[in-house]
């Protein structure tokens, strides 16, 4: 991970700054608008002015991860932003901990639905402490609350403002690791088994990815329904780790899942819930008992490598068998979605979401549930962070904690190369650029080349800073 500094512009004698309403992505920006003089020429007034300026404090900064264009890695970048100021209904959160989601590999990548305009803060969950509130916020919430909340994008960072509307306060004794962990997870997996599929006793259920955070959620909230079915498919990697929390009937190696489940009940399932698209809607579709339910929540099989395939997006979707409502009539199967961003952000659901929160909340009291948090990075780490989730390494929730010291990075290569080394090196850009003027390169595009595992830019001009704190943030964490 490179971390950089963006410096802040210098406003200009005859400029001010004022807070303008939003900007494209929807998020309070600062304008800067030009003042025009009178013409009079009163010095005095023009004196005092710049006086006044010059005893301005320069514009308060935060740490952000923002993504500068879709693609790899290397656009996921530290980058110091100016500190969000409150609107009317919203409230300031000193961020705690994030949730990672896998929305967030595709966002990055630029494979959702009306993506965001970059550069742009990530991230849609964090818990934090409340250190402002608006005008228009009435009771609700107060400066100290602990709270977790779901803005949409910007929840990767220092501060951020989020409307009432998405934000939670968290049981005393939570804490803030679990509640990014809970959020979004289990408000997914409640949504799908309790309101969409009414899970009841006897039932049967196919879940896939049970080892990621949706995964976890859906286990352990279908295990509060007695005599439930769970078979669960994941990486092969992830089953003794799973196994050894008993909570799994059957788990099933990714690769021939299909033929695993029929080798055990030839009957098929009563709900499959599918998180990935694709020919898996098929398959799913086709393991229903009658009677069964089938729920597309994801698309995870669009996410084929660090940069978004248009084939992988395309086949996703032309692979979906179109089933209609008299072929369902005939078969006793029903199909139905859901999607808690659209939900939430464009369907109004920010009150049906609320109650449901309330009853995670119960249940977490009762200690019916309990989120699995698999690791906590640094902000600094984000890159690797991310990697995991692309290795198909994690097992729960990954988190993020901006007070994490970043992990120690390889040092810098040396900048002397021996005469041996620059002679051969001078080599091989001759042979490269004869190649490319013969027109013969890799397909890869130049950029993606220059990433390493770390997601970092292996010769990129932006230095890594092993994490060492920049000459302002210590400022500001002293
Ligand atoms: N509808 C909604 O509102 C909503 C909200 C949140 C999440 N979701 C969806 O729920 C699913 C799980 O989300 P999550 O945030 O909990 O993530 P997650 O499951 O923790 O994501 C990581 C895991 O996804 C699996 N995976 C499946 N396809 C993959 C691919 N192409 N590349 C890499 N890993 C892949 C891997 O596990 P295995 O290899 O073990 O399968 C990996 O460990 C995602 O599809 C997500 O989009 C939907």
């Amino acid at each position: 991970m490179t971390e950089t500094t963006e410096v802040p512009v210098a406003v200009a004698k005859s400029e001010t700054k004022t807070p303008s309403p939003t900007n494209e992505n929807g998020h309070a920006e600062e304008a800067v608008v030009e003042q025009t003089t009178n013409g009079t020429g009163d010095e005095k007034v023009a004196d005092d002015a710049k006086k006044e300026e010059k005893k301005e404090d320069p514009p308060k900064e935060m740490r952000a991860v923002v993504l500068t264009g879709f693609g790899g890695f290397k656009n996921v970048k530290i980058l110091k932003k100016p500190e969000p100021s409150v609107a009317a209904d919203e409230v300031l959160i000193r961020v705690k901990a994030c949730g990672l989601n896998f929305q967030d590999l595709m966002v990055r990548l630029g494979a959702i639905d009306s993506p965001p305009k970059t550069p742009t803060i990530l991230g849609f969950e964090c818990a934090g402490e409340i250190e402002a509130v608006g005008e228009e916020v009435g009771d609700e919430f107060k400066v100290g609350d602990r709270v977790v909340a779901l803005p949409e994008y910007r929840a990767w960072s220092e501060l951020v403002t989020v409307s009432k509307r998405y934000v939670y306060k968290i049981p005393d004794e939570m804490t803030y690791q679990d509640a990014a962990a809970i959020l979004i997870n289990y408000l997914v997996a409640y949504i799908l088994l309790f309101d969409l599929v009414s899970l009841r006793e006897g039932k049967s259920l196919l879940l896939h990815s049970v080892g990621g955070g949706v995964g976890q959620a859906l286990v352990q909230l279908a295990r509060t329904v007695p005599n439930v079915t769970i078979f669960g498919v994941c990486s092969k990697s992830k089953h003794e780790a799973l196994s050894a929390t008993g909570l799994i009937d059957h788990l099933i190696d990714r690769t021939d899942y299909v033929n695993e489940v029929r080798k055990i009940t030839t009957e098929g399932v009563d709900i499959v819930l599918d998180c990935l698209c694709g020919e898996e809607c098929n398959r799913g579709y086709g393991l229903l008992k009658p009677m069964g339910k089938y729920i597309l929540y994801g698309s995870s099989n669009v996410v084929t490598g660090e940069t978004k395939s248009f084939f992988s997006v395309a086949r996703s979707w032309w692979q979906v068998d179109k089933v209609s409502p008299i072929k369902l009539f005939d078969e006793n199967k029903s199909l139905s979605g859901f999607n808690l961003r659209h939900l939430l952000y464009q369907q109004d659901g920010s009150e049906y979401v609320r109650s449901t929160v309330d009853k995670i909340f119960g249940l977490w009291k009762d200690g019916k549930v309990k989120p699995v948090v698999d690791s906590a990075w640094a902000l600094e780490d984000v890159a690797e962070a991310m990697q995991k989730l692309h290795d198909r390494k994690n097992i729960g929730k990954v988190v993020l904690d901006p007070a994490l010291e970043p992990k120690p990075k390889p040092a810098t290569p040396a900048k002397s190369k021996s005469k041996k080394q620059s002679s051969e090196d001078k080599k091989s850009k001759d042979d490269g650029e004869k190649k490319v003027e013969n027109g013969e390169t890799n397909g890869e595009e130049k950029e993606e080349e220059a990433v390493n595992g770390n997601g970092e830019a292996a010769e990129s001009e932006e230095k890594p800073t092993n994490g060492d704190a920049t000459e302002s943030e210590k400022k500001e964490s002293s």
